[in-house]
């Protein structure tokens, strides 16, 4: 599939302990940044972007083995669905019936259950322009699959093009109603996977207001303004500047592990949801989407037992997620945005990440 010109190459990754092969794909640009994908899991294991003076890095955290994938990955790179984030005890109802999901994150679902889009393998074909490089991945859920309703179909594409923009589009169909949130949950360390934790990283996040949680991390109902609290990010300020001051949010998320409500001109357009500014290296990185929420997660579950990317422990806060999003446990909460598909219409939503330097 290689030839001297292609932006596009694969390799064998590694085999599941079933002997399943997985493969991975690499896409590269012009300037040389480039991005690994594995047909598990739709899973970025490498993404090199150029620092200030040029030099490219990884900054994407990850493992070597595909088996730890599926064992022991707190979702490092992962498309997460059905639906990601929690679902209260796993339990919702639509259109008058009652659905338990596979609950697998304390007493909630979270990011779609025991075997969730992130352990799945999924049909790869690549794509290329003059450009651009990309991957198109479907995969079909079965009517059922973790105690969703609905035969879904879904295609995943990744697109990497000259101007250092990774493009995520998500589209999905169903022969029944259900609901659906797909993210991407890449753990961004824009000073190299290996370099220690983010707490100096610069985040600027969109929005006025975030979804408040109970002790165990759904969403109480209420949209609450950040003004004067450490979840505002309206003004880009260090992540290590507010994460340990006394707040009883902080203190049940471990830290920032919250949905952040974008503030939109529109529901229909891309708009900036978040950048994140690191200063040694001078990575930026900007986020586009076209989704209410973000879901920005500081890696406070990471504690070095990991054993990733060339034998390096990943350490607690090593790395920050910021996934887009529907808000959490939609299903249960009216007055959040309906994450509700039906047969005959389509889920069509994309979410950029641009790495650029300042
Ligand atoms: C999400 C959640 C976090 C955590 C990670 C995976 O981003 O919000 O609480 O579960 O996934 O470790």
């Amino acid at each position: 599939m290689s030839n001297e010109n292609s932006r596009i190459s694969s390799a064998l990754f590694g085999e599941l302990p079933d002997g399943q092969k997985i493969t991975r794909y690499t896409l590269e640009n012009k300037s040389g940044a480039s991005v690994e994908i594995l047909d598990l899991g739709g899973i970025i294991v490498s993404l090199n972007v150029p620092d200030r003076d040029g030099k490219l890095n990884d900054i994407v955290l990850g493992l070597d083995d595909p088996a730890q994938y599926l064992n022991e990955s707190p979702y490092f790179g992962a498309i997460v669905g059905r639906y990601a984030n929690r679902i209260a005890k796993g339990k919702f109802s639509l259109e008058g019936t009652d659905y338990s999901l596979a609950v697998n994150n304390g007493p909630n679902a979270l990011h779609g259950g025991l075997v969730g889009f992130d352990k799945k393998i999924w049909n790869v074909e690549p794509f290329e322009g003059a450009d651009h490089a990309g991957l198109s991945l479907t995969m079909v859920s079965e009517d059922g699959e973790e105690g969703y309703p609905g035969t879904l179909k879904v295609n995943v594409s990744y697109k990497l093009d000259d101007d250092n923009n990774l493009t995520i589009n998500y589209k999905a169909s169903t022969d029944k109603t259900t609901v659906i949130n797909l993210s991407q949950h890449t753990y961004f360390n824009l000073n190299g996977h290996n370099s220690g934790n983010i707490l100096d990283h610069e985040v600027f996040l969109n929005a006025a207001s975030f979804t408040p949680v109970d002790e165990n991390l759904i969403p109480t109902g209420e949209i609450v303004a950040v003004e004067n609290t450490p979840m505002d990010f309206r003004q880009a300020k260090t992540i290590g500047r507010d994460i340990g001051v006394e707040n009883e949010q902080l203190d049940v998320g471990g830290g920032y592990d919250h949905n952040w409500v974008l503030d939109r001109q529109d529901m229909e357009n891309m708009e900036l949801a978040a950048t994140v500014y690191e200063p040694t290296s001078g990575r930026f990185m900007e986020i586009m989407t076209d989704q209410p929420a973000i879901q920005f997660y500081t890696g406070n579950f990471l504690d070095g037992t990991v054993s990733g990317k060339a034998g390096y422990n990943y350490q607690y806060r090593g790395g920050l997620c910021l996934e887009t999003q529907h808000f959490p446990d939609s299903p249960n909460q009216v007055n959040f945005p309906s994450t509700v598909l039906k047969a005959g219409e389509e889920y069509n939503t994309t979410t950029i990440f641009n790495f650029s330097v300042k």
